[in-house]
């Protein structure tokens, strides 16, 4: 639900006089300005990263002798359990799609991670690791035209079709709930961009993402290694706002991704560009860049956010990757998308396999680096 609608919830309980706007993990704001005789709250911030909050309420209304009454947590319910819950059922393509926007109103960094099938799809949903005591997540998935087309055995050059990308989002969609952001390359045609807008809203997709290039597209990571045209800033005003005029419902959202960076174009050039593309509607900017150190980038974050308006921030940490997310949160990044891992760490593990079993004239010496028969027919539910 969003804020308005528990608000609504939350007034219509007996006894609820007003419902109060808590914006900061710190009460004391708050507290000073309501002075409550009485503070009620579970008990499960005893222990760990909300003790200190707790001390400090205890402190604030001892002030005005006002009391901390810690009602005990019920056992057994977790968020984790809900989000289990939610997989099971499932998802809508309205529910999906809204869940983006969402997500940037209330997380401090949104983490995406790449998918190309549904296996792909099926681990950046179900991944979780422990990190600071907590347990951590991705948030969205990314369909890559580098890994979509790299799986197809293609190359990036906007050769697999739109239909094509679709389907492959369409499986992604029939086995996973997290929204998904899509890369649409160049958007194409202006004509044939309205389009592409429109069917990929209707599957459920959040977000896409097109590129201020032209021409022949190839992969960001050539950099100038290869002829790329970067598209005029009119033209590509243009198609933004194509995009979002053709857009049906109001979370959809169009980032606009800016290659002079990557074509060694300036600084400058980048932040103009940043200006003229939210100026034509973009949601999101995402700014892209090769060099292993993120000295350029961080340049770039910073003077983007002195501009008079901004909207969130994107960034594709292939090459600079030793940036931490804490570090991307407190340079003003909004989202994080790690583009292409489960199809890179995937192709060395199946070639050396393949190469295993020609070397052996057999599988056996193969076996420890593939997982057993018994887990692959229990990873799928269904299966058994
Ligand atoms: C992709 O994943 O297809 C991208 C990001 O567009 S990059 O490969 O870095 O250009
Ligand atoms: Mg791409």
């Amino acid at each position: 639900m969003t804020y308005e609608q528990r608000k609504l919830v939350i007034e219509n309980i007996k006894g609820v006089a007003a419902v109060i706007e808590q914006t900061t993990l710190d009460y004391r704001q708050n507290l000073n300005q309501l002075k409550p005789r009485y503070v009620v709250h579970g008990d499960d911030w005893r222990e760990g990263v909300q003790q200190k909050t707790r001390q400090q309420v205890i402190d604030t209304l001892a002030q005005w002798g006002g009391e901390l009454v810690e009602v005990s947590y019920t056992q057994g319910i977790s968020s984790s359990q809900i989000k289990e819950e939610i997989k099971r059922v499932g998802t809508t393509p309205n529910t999906r799609l809204s869940m983006l926007k969402r997500l940037l109103m209330v997380k401090d960094i949104v983490r995406v991670n790449e998918v190309h099938h549904g296996l792909s799809g099926l681990i950046t949903e179900n991944a979780v690791a422990t990190r600071d005591g907590r347990p951590v997540h991705f948030d969205a998935m990314w369909s890559s035209s580098l890994t979509d087309s790299t799986a197809k055995g293609k190359p990036d050059i906007e050769a697999v079709d739109m239909t094509s990308r679709m389907q492959s989002v369409n499986d992604i969609f029939d086995v996973t709930t997290l929204p998904l952001i899509f890369d649409a390359d160049t958007g194409g045609r202006v004509e044939h961009f309205r389009f592409t807008v429109r069917s990929l809203e209707r599957l459920g997709v959040s977000a896409l993402v097109i590129e201020d290039k032209t021409g022949l597209k190839r992969n960001s990571q050539f950099g100038t290694e290869v002829s790329q045209t970067q598209d005029s800033i009119e033209n590509f005003q243009i198609k933004i706002a194509a995009g979002k005029d053709a857009q049906v419902t109001t979370d959809f959202m169009i980032v606009a991704r800016i290659e002079s960076l990557i074509l060694n174009l300036g600084m400058e050039d980048a932040l103009n560009r940043a200006a003229a593309y939210i100026a034509a509607g973009a949601d999101v900017i995402m700014i892209h860049s090769r060099q292993q150190r993120p000295d350029e980038i961080f340049e770039l974050c910073q003077r983007y956010h002195q501009a008079p308006s901004t909207v969130p921030l994107m960034v594709v940490p292939s090459s600079f990757n030793s940036v931490t997310e804490e570090e991307w949160i407190n340079r003003g990044v909004s989202i994080v998308t790690y583009a292409n891992h489960m199809l890179r760490s995937a192709y060395p593990a199946m070639k050396k396999v393949a190469e295993s079993i020609l070397h052996h004239g057999r599988a056996l010496e193969a076996d420890p680096d593939c997982m057993p028969i018994k887990e692959i027919l229990e990873l799928i539910p269904g299966d058994q």
